[in-house]
């Protein structure tokens, strides 16, 4: 039976990068992990294959609709879907096997199969129980289920994300449910491919959450793409067929239940902690209402030893929160001052043009009755963006109307989940806009957009 300080149970970017700052910290380190490779959701079936998959569309896209007015002519290109889902499982192999690398570097073990808690300060894997002063559940999230929609994705006509980064070959019509992050990138992969995409949302805006002007912006930029889009439907449920499925929604206004036909069905309604398998319950370790393990500030459960990350616990279920959970969990195990400033975690949708937000949004601030000054700039005056077709969308700067201090931002548009940073570290120095407008930044830039909406809350933009 082998002795660690900590064990961490998933090797997704919560997990491993737990791990990592764990052994550089000196702690005797182990990771569980069920899968065969290393990452977790965000590099097997997530975030990483999502993006090679974005990127060859978004290269599909250039070639057709851009490349003429560039000077680029010939052949056009055409689509070789079973290569292009090469390319997506090579680039996922070589940053899962990256994590391998770390964790050898690192000492790590990765203890290979999926765990159980039989006691506090025992992992139990396969046959093998291993013992641990800390144990750190980092386990992660799946696709919810929708009451009427049966998932599978082997069948690939009705699927959730996974089943949509492999389908068998490119859908002539696709229908989305859901107007999330998953749905928006998924679809807008499928819709350059040629698909008829059609996505189906319950609430009135896509993207809920998410500041109002950028919501109404890239709804229209999407819809110039070709994505349709139903608004205020609640599904009921999909009937599908061998080879296809209907999709039957009740609009949200009244009315009889409607319905949209397609090939493919891609539910993407969110995603629900997991830690089936875990024995949390015999363990007596406390759940929130909604699912997730809950923890105190310190990321610690109600029982002694053991800790919780990620999308297990509560907040966005995104990779980069969880990975600073790891680092701030490792902290606290070394004994350090372990802290994640939860006010300041972009939220980034890998479209094009790109969508980034950070901080409050401005009818958040609203509600609250703060007052505020709030900058705009339109990136149809910015040199760089225009150069690249993509001159469509803003970045917006919100600020406290009295000490000008950044409270949040949006961006949409080229390079904004790359841009969203400026504002990111702008805030947690607390930085006002007249900060980062008397910031040099280099011409020609998208960053000049930053600058330019920040001085807009100042005396004005110079080129608006
Ligand atoms: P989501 O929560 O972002 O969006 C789900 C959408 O489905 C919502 O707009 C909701 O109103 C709608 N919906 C729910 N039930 C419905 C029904 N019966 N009929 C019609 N519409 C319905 O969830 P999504 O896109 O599945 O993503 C899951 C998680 O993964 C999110 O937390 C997301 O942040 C994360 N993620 C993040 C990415 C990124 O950061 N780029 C990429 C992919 C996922």
């Amino acid at each position: 039976m082998a002795q660690y300080d900590v064990i961490i149970i998933g090797a997704g970017p919560g997990g491993y990068v737990s791990a990592i700052r764990c052994a550089q910290l000196g702690l005797k380190t182990a990771i569980v992990e069920g899968r065969e490779t290393l990452g977790g959701t965000c590099l097997n079936v997530g975030c990483i294959p999502s993006k090679a998959l974005l990127h060859a569309t978004h290269m599909l896209h250039e070639a057709e609709h851009n490349f003429a007015d560039m000077g680029l002519k010939g052949k056009t290109q055409s689509v070789d879907w079973t290569q292009m889902k090469a390319y997506k499982t090579d680039v996922v192999g070589q940053n899962t096997g990256g994590i391998e690398f770390l964790m050898k570097k690192n000492k790590i073990d990765w203890l290979k199969g999926w765990a159980s808690i039989p006691a506090a300060g025992q992992v139990k894997v396969g046959d093998d129980t291993h013992e641990a002063k800390n144990i750190v559940i980092a386990s992660g999230s799946v696709p919810s289920s929708l009451p009427g929609v049966e998932v599978d994705n082997d069948k690939g006509i009705v699927v959730d994300s996974t089943g949509a980064l492999d389908l068998p070959k490119v859908p002539k019509k696709m229908t989305v449910i859901g107007a999330g992050v998953i749905g928006l990138e998924l679809g807008s992969v499928y819709a350059r491919l040629g698909a008829d995409v059609t996505v189906v949302e319950y609430m009135d805006a896509i993207c809920p959450g998410m500041d109002a002007d950028v919501q109404r912006t890239f709804k229209r930029i999407l819809e110039k793409q070709g994505l349709k889009f139903i608004m205020g439907a609640a599904v009921q449920g999909v009937d599908a067929t061998k080879t296809k499925a209907k999709v039957r929604y009740l609009p949200k206004k009244g009315g009889d239940e409607e319905v949209v036909d397609a090939d493919v069905v891609l539910v993407a309604t969110g995603r629900k902690p997991f830690a089936e398998g875990l024995g949390l319950d015999a363990l007596g370790v406390k759940m929130t209402e909604r699912g997730q393990i809950a923890v105190d500030g310190k990321w610690a459960t109600n029982v002694p030893g053991i800790y919780a990350i990620g999308d297990v616990i509560e907040g966005p279920m995104l990779a980069h929160k969880a990975e600073d959970e790891g680092m701030a969990v490792a902290e606290v195990m070394a004994g350090k001052h372990g802290h994640v400033n939860y006010g300041v975690i972009p939220g980034v949708v890998y479209t094009t043009p790109e969508v980034a937000t950070v901080g409050a949004t401005e009818a958040a601030l609203k509600a609250e009755g703060r007052k505020l000054k709030i900058g705009k700039f339109m990136f149809m005056g910015n040199a760089r963006a225009k150069a690249v077709h993509q001159g469509e969308g803003f970045v917006k700067i919100i600020t406290d109307k009295e000490t000008d201090r950044v409270l949040g931002a949006a961006i949409i548009g080229p390079a904004a989940g790359d841009m969203i940073h400026e504002l990111c570290v702008a805030m947690e120095f607390g930085a006002s806009a007249q900060d980062i407008a008397l910031t040099c930044h280099a011409h020609p830039t998208y960053s000049e957009a930053v600058r330019e909406a920040a001085l807009a809350c100042g005396d004005g933009a110079i080129h608006s």
